[in-house]
């Protein structure tokens, strides 16, 4: 078997305060496979955010970190400067739930792509234009030129949010982790985002950590889902297993609180269904291929 492209091992985290150290973690280990979605979910404040933060060296300051992060051989928990650099741009993307995060307002969006690869892969301005062109069309975002000579609010939250995408994308990294990426999307345009990373993990191999609370969205996207409580991963399974005989009762009891239980579902079936590169998304047209969950 491959190692995977990125291995969490007996992770643990706390915070220290005036009261002391407050546990965040607890040993979490978590692989993600090439070409596969783990999924983690939980409820709030369980520490989801914090254990995607951790990968790219992003946690709270403060914090004390023991466990370790696997990437080809190296331990992200050790490195530091220019390769901490490289982790967080070109080894490992990242996107959140609100586009404004990774996106600046009062830029172009081709001169953040364009600034994100040349700062990271030391390319020409012209190889750096290719490649951001090439990004956004990977993307489902064409239109050349024109976009790149746009500002973020001249898109719609979806195109946002595939913009957001496309810069985490654009110096191939192994891994992705998309941090509530669709939780502020209204539902179709959210299937339509959900779709679009489920066909690059397909068509690139890309790993992808997958974090949400939402476990309708988690049943149609993930490949494996781990399931986090209060710091601690209580179970992790082929998603089948999990949605369908959890083993934990903490999991029962999260499925049992699904409006409308297991009716309300989107599936990955539902997905295939979907253009990945959903045109007219945001405009107005809608995609009219799924009805209302
Ligand atoms: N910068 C910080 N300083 C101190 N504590 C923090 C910080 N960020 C998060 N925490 C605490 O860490 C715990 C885990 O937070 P985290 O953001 O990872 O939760 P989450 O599972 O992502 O929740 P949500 O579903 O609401 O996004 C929470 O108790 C939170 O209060
Ligand atoms: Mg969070």
């Amino acid at each position: 078997m491959t190692a995977p492209a990125l291995r969490i091992e007996s992770l643990s985290l706390g915070i220290r305060g005036e009261d002391g150290l407050t546990p965040i973690l607890d040993q979490v280990s978590l692989d993600v496979g090439r070409g596969e979605v783990q999924g983690l979910a939980g409820e709030s404040g369980s520490g989801k955010t914090i254990t995607g933060l951790t990968v790219i060296g992003l946690e709270p300051a403060k914090s004390e970190v023991t466990g370790h992060i696997w990437m080809d051989g190296d331990d992200l928990l050790k490195i530091t400067g220019s390769a901490l650099n490289a982790v967080r741009g070109s080894r490992v993307g990242m996107v959140f739930q609100d586009p404004g995060t990774s996106l600046h307002p009062q830029l172009k969006v081709g001169a953040q792509l364009t600034d994100h690869v040349r700062y990271h892969l030391k390319v020409g301005k012209g190889e750096a234009l290719d490649r951001a062109a090439a990004a956004l069309d990977r993307v489902g975002v064409g239109g050349g030129r024109d976009t790149l000579s746009r500002y973020p609010h001249e898109f719609s939250g979806g195109q946002r949010q595939r913009i957001a995408i496309a810069i985490a994308l654009a110096c191939d990294p192994a891994v992705l982790i998309a941090d509530e990426p669709t939780t502020a999307l209204d539902v179709t345009v959210q299937a339509g985002v959900l779709a679009l990373i489920r066909s690059l993990v397909d068509s690139l191999g890309l790993a992808v950590l997958f974090i949400t609370h939402d476990l309708g969205v988690m049943s149609a996207v993930a490949d494996r889902v781990a399931i986090m409580r209060h710091g601690r991963i209580v179970e992790n399974g082929d998603r089948r297993q999990v949605f369908t005989a959890p083993a934990h009762a903490y999991t029962r009891e999260l499925l049992a609180s699904l409006p409308g239980a297991a009716g309300g579902l989107r599936s990955r079936e539902d997905l295939a269904r979907i253009d990945p590169f959903g045109a007219g998304e945001g405009s107005g047209e809608g995609q009219g291929e799924r009805s209302a969950p």
